[in-house]
């Protein structure tokens, strides 16, 4: 067996890895919202009808920024429907998913559980049937003190201070036909800047994300960009990128292939930020927000699956993962850490029953297999990403190009160096890892999430088939460490240095 060795030195830096990389996203679709977080009938549900069972699985991975509410829903909807007494808000029918929305959660109840869960929240303003008064109205309902129209209805639903919301979407995919209000480029873009600028007229300390690209396959990809961050100018600071991959021809080495497509796909959107900024000649960068991620392809695309029939809660696109689909989750988690100076926020879409990584099923919830690398990550987030060099065997996919067999990314936190590697070969890999300019000392702690095939997922009948197990098979000698990775398996460590 040939080893593989990653090669590291402490001073070779990217930057400081930005916590908000381990975003989530949830959008009122489907069961996310209701039989998901919020399900007041569940034996579960808490006095305010959260239930706390999917909250105490979501702390596992420890999101740092929540982005709500929607997607697609957004662009249909109108945040003053979610406002006031539960009893008297509106009952709709929505037009992204053609579902019946009952408004029993909005921006307060979102409010609340974000805070309850250390989640910052992040805001999705409607550009598509909504205007750029409507979304700066929420700025002042949100983030200013009381006195004024907005901000005083926030005080009447109980809130006496601002919820100094900090991050707010301009609109979501405007670049998709799909999208409800998607328009041309130019025209999104002085949409989008007149949105911005009443936003930021409202609170001069928030944030916002320009709606990029959807795809790559789109045929406006990195024009769209290009245009709308112009238009939107100074007032841009970030981009949103989106990505959801899949594996339709069944080859598993492809698929775990697809990493460098996301490592692309980032590069591409970040030369676009330094494109404009260095066209407008500004000091001002925007960053990379790649606001929607993951695996889904199974229920992509299908009428029944993206379609409510004016149902409340239906069943739509409840994706359910394996082996295989949790390292390409472990993929692109990987891209986000070696690109630490271009994305700065990232949000998995979604969190529970929507392409989640937990499923509920009346009382009962599922942790699916895509949950362990985000956890696996998520609790060794801290620290600057080192740039990684790996030497060693490797293929060559259809779709994507050359591969190493083992995909790695590291993050140094003083003493402390977090190694993550994922096997994509169906055979062992030996790995070797050496630090050039320091010693290994020791192990703190390694996690291992494998299991018997690609194919395999967690099932409510099954449930911990494939989760991460402690992992002790790692030898610290001759200044380095050296490990066996199992075929198909993703590796989270943490080494002291001496
Ligand atoms: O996450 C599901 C949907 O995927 C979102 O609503 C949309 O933004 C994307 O196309």
């Amino acid at each position: 067996m040939k080893t593989t060795t990653l090669r590291l030195h402490t001073g070779f830096q990217i930057a400081e890895v930005d916590a908000r990389i381990f975003g989530g996203f949830l959008e009122h679709m489907g069961r996310a919202v209701y039989e998901g977080v919020y399900e007041p009938g569940s034996a579960h549900a808490d006095d305010a009808g959260w239930r706390t069972d999917v909250l105490e699985a979501l702390r596992g991975l420890d999101m740092t920024v929540m982005r709500y509410p929607g997607g697609n829903f957004v662009s249909g909807y109108h945040w003053q429907d979610g406002i006031g007494p539960p009893e008297l808000r509106p009952r709709l029918r929505e037009f992204a998913w053609n579902s019946v929305e009952t408004n029993r959660v909005g921006t307060e109840e979102f409010v609340s559980l974000a805070q309850r869960m250390g989640w910052q929240p992040m805001l999705a303003v409607n550009l598509g049937t909504g205007t750029p008064e409507e979304a700066r109205n929420w700025v002042e309902y949100c983030n200013s003190p009381a006195g004024t129209r907005y901000a005083d209805m926030r005080v009447e639903a109980g809130s006496a201070e601002p919820h100094g919301v900090k991050l707010w979407c301009l609109g979501n995919e405007m670049d998709g036909p799909w999208q409800i209000g998607h328009v041309p480029a130019e025209q999104y873009g002085w949409r989008a800047q007149q949105a911005a600028k009443l936003m930021k007229d409202a609170d001069r300390s928030i944030e916002l994300v320009v709606s990029g690209s959807s795809h790559p396959l789109l045929p406006t990809y990195l024009e769209w960009d290009r245009t709308a961050l112009e238009i939107v100018g100074e007032l841009a600071d970030y981009l949103s990128a989106h990505r959801y991959v899949g594996a339709p021809r069944g080859d598993t080495a492809d698929f775990l292939a697809v990493g460098n497509a996301i490592d692309r796909q980032i590069e591409e959107a970040d030369a676009v930020c330094r494109f404009v900024q260095g066209k407008r000649k500004s000091a001002k960068r925007a960053y990379v927000c790649f606001d929607e991620w993951n695996v889904w392809y199974r229920t992509f695309g299908k009428l029944d699956q993206m379609d409510g029939g004016g149902k409340q809660a239906p069943h739509l696109i409840e994706e359910i993962y394996s082996l295989e689909d949790a390292l390409v989750v472990a993929g692109f988690l990987h891209s986000f850490v070696r690109h630490a100076d271009a994305v700065k926020v990232a949000n998995l879409a979604q969190i529970v029953n929507v392409i989640a990584p937990l499923v509920t099923r009346g009382d009962a919830l599922l942790v699916q297999t895509i949950y362990w690398p985000f956890a696996m990550f998520s609790k060794r987030r801290r620290g600057v990403s080192l740039r990684t060099v790996v030497e060693g065997p490797g293929y060559e996919s259809p779709s994507y190009g050359r591969v190493d067999d083992v995909d790695a990314s590291a993050i140094l936190d003083g003493a402390r160096l977090s190694v993550f590697l994922t096997n994509r070969a169906a055979s062992e890999a030996e790995v070797a890892i050496d630090v050039a300019n320091r010693s290994v000392a020791g192990l703190e702690g390694a996690e291992l999430l494998t299991g018997p095939s690609a194919e395999t997922c967690n099932t409510f009948e099954e449930p911990h088939v494939v989760r991460s197990e402690p992992f002790e098979d790692v030898a610290i000698q001759g200044g380095g460490a050296r490990t066996r990775l199992p075929p198909l398996s993703f590796l989270a460590m943490t080494l002291r240095l001496g």
